[in-house]
């Protein structure tokens, strides 16, 4: 792992779901109608949304991000023995408005103010990608928000990791990139970046090609390495 800071970092991409956007904000919303299991369901939800993108993206079966999310829901709460329409529909709501976690919002500040760009690079479709960032208030922050959808495969496909270097007009040494799933982090290093584990959640370290920099516990910690 990397010690030093890094040095004439452009721009800071984002992974959003799980790093920008509380992954989980949904179920716990519905607390009341899913029970004490809420977790253990928003847990299957995510990981079979995540599955989907890989198992699709091998298949070159892609579907939009909010599909892959109506079927990972479909599945969790099938697993639960939930299925009711009215609850996944208000769950399918919810996740266009995710919360941001407390640090984003100054995060970004901070990093424009030091004319650093900033942007999202996510397997979600443009539509999810909008909801969440104009809820959150953070679309002035931005400068730019990549979809997979442009390139109609998942992460971690190098495509994808492209667009933000296309779509930014800087190379891969000058951006840092940041993500809280652990296999992104992995694959954004091994892809060229500058790269950022805000392991938020203690996750053990992955055993895949290409180490993150840096691994923090929040995106306030970021700053500094970014060299601000
Ligand atoms: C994303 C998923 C990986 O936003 O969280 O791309």
């Amino acid at each position: 792992m990397t010690t030093k800071p890094f040095t004439n970092i452009k721009a800071c991409v984002f992974d959003a779901y799980g790093t920008l956007f509380d992954v989980d904000a949904a179920a716990r919303q519905e607390q009341a109608s899913l029970g004490d299991n809420w977790k253990a369901i928003s847990d299957v939800w995510r990981l079979k949304q995540l599955q989907y993108t890989w198992l699709r993206s091998l298949q070159g079966n892609y579907i939009s991000f909010w599909n892959v999310t109506e079927d990972a829901l479909d599945f969790a709460l099938e697993t639960a023995n939930m299925n009711d329409a009215a609850l996944k529909k208000r769950l399918m709501d919810l996740y266009l408005k995710l919360s941001a976690y407390d640090e984003v919002p100054e995060t970004l500040r901070r990093l424009k103010a030091a004319g650093i760009k900033c942007a999202i690079l996510s397997n979600g479709s443009p539509e999810m990608l909008d909801a969440a960032v104009n809820n959150a208030g953070i679309s002035d922050l931005l400068d730019g928000i990549y979809s997979v959808a442009d390139v109609g495969i998942y992460k971690p496909h190098p495509s994808v990791y492209e667009l933000a270097v296309n779509g930014l007009e800087t190379s891969a040494a000058h951006i840092s990139f940041q993500s809280s799933n652990g296999w992104d982090a992995y694959s954004a290093k091994d892809f060229g970046f500058n790269t950022i584990w805000c392991n938020r959640f203690s996750q053990a370290e992955e055993r895949l090609p290409a180490t993150p920099d840096f691994q923090i516990t929040n995106l306030t910690q970021m700053l500094q390495l970014v060299g601000i």
